[in-house]
């Protein structure tokens, strides 16, 4: 069983997690809606409809439920009423920390011993995440320079597995 932990409005499928059903993939966020905003290019609303609203911070799963986690929180600080905001919600550096600091644990206790926590993060915060998943090491750091207008950001896609 799959867990994305902050599945926003799922854009990064591109359409694929309709192929799985609800026993293979888990979908959790803390917001759930239609969040539309001004913007010249992307589509104007996205809708955020995990199949479960909860808080990453606080799972209401048992013990060991997933061999995947996806986690791909909110990348960086943004304006309240901004795009990215209202799009991919939005973090300050104190709020980012504690979010970790619990994940870590959680996702420790719901991910099975050989599951991967798979993370995808804006270069900004990567150092900051390593060092708060303290109960996991990384095996695999894959890089891209973000294509979007408004960052010449890297993303990564971090493998973790759990020490
Ligand atoms: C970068 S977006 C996810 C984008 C998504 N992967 C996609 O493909 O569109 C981050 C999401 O994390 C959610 N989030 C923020 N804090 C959270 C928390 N404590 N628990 C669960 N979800 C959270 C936000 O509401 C936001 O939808």
């Amino acid at each position: 069983m799959i867990l994305d932990a902050c599945c926003g409005g799922k854009l990064m499928y591109r359409g694929l997690d309709r192929q799985f059903n609800d026993d293979e993939i888990l979908f959790v966020d803390v917001r759930h809606g239609k969040f539309s905003y001004k913007h010249p290019k992307y589509p104007k609303t996205t809708i955020v409809q995990p199949t479960v609203v909860a808080d990453a911070r606080f799972l209401p799963f048992r013990n060991k439920s997933f061999n995947l986690i996806i986690f791909d929180p909110p990348h960086d600080q943004y304006g309240k009423r901004s795009y990215m905001a209202l799009r991919y919600g939005s973090l300050s550096d104190e709020e980012y920390e504690l979010l970790l600091w619990h994940t870590d644990l959680e996702f420790y206790r719901v991910l099975q011993p050989k599951g991967i926590l798979l993370v995808k993060i804006s270069g900004v915060r990567r150092k900051t995440t390593l060092e708060w998943l303290t109960h996991f090491k990384m095996l695999l750091d894959n890089a891209y320079w973000s294509k979007s207008y408004h960052c010449r950001k890297k993303t990564h896609w971090i493998h973790l597995v759990r020490k």
